[in-house]
């Protein structure tokens, strides 16, 4: 599988949002990750559907949305429209995860499951793990961009890398919060295709971001 890297929205400079992301247009073969948070799943708040619609309007990449969210039914009804690629929920916001499933198949071109640090992998059945394309691996406790490394996530990238091979599951395993290029050689090897990074791709000085992303290539 070939590596993507997903900069995180959550750390741009949010005063220059367009400039931002037709600078994120100059690099190749991005996601861009999108962290959508309700206050309720987590303590805090971002961004909506009316940012999505302009966002969508500029950046040439494929748009990731990360729902830190009590009730993702509720964003997949009302996100239908702003050109989401990948709709990635919560496993621990969800009971009947059938159902959510099914409903982000029928709008949606790719459907996520994301963990949180303390749920396990094998909280995930087989049978759901089989009808997927990506599973989110939290390398932080989901909320906040600019948060360190669990290298607890090392393992978690493992199992999930095993499961796929064995069972020939498609999903992809993407990885989220505190990625450097001294950890990604890391969660690379362990198994992770899909990096998601905020701030050490935005922290750049001189907003070379290029010169980040191709140091975590
Ligand atoms: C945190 C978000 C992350 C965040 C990553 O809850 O899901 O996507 O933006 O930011 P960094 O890379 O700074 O940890
Ligand atoms: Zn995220």
């Amino acid at each position: 599988m070939s590596i993507t890297i997903s900069p995180s929205l959550l750390s741009v400079d949010f005063l220059d949002l367009k400039t931002e992301l037709e600078r994120l247009n100059q690099i190749e073969d991005l996601w861009l990750h999108l962290d959508i948070m309700d206050s309720h799943f987590v303590p805090n708040l971002t961004f909506g559907e009316p940012v999505l619609n302009k966002v969508k309007t500029i950046s040439h990449h494929k748009l990731d949305g990360h729902f830190m969210v009590m009730n993702p039914e509720f964003f997949i009804e009302n996100f239908k429209n702003v050109g989401l690629h990948n709709f990635t929920y919560h496993w621990e916001a969800v009971a009947d995860h059938e159902k959510i499933i099914s409903q982000i198949k029928a709008n949606y071109p790719s459907v996520g499951i994301s963990i949180k640090p303390k749920t396990p992998v094998s909280a995930i059945p087989l049978s759901i793990l089989s009808q997927i394309d990506l599973v989110l691996v939290m390398s932080v406790e989901p909320g906040f961009g600019g948060q360190k490394f669990m290298p607890e996530a090392i393992d978690k990238l493992i199992e999930l890398d095993l499961i796929r091979h064995k069972n020939q599951f498609k999903f992809q395993i993407q990885v989220d919060g505190g990625i450097t290029d001294e950890n990604a050689g890391y969660v690379i090897q362990a198994g992770a295709n899909n990096l998601v990074a905020g701030s050490y791709i935005f922290s750049e000085p001189n907003k070379n971001y290029a010169q980040r992303i191709n140091k975590i290539r």
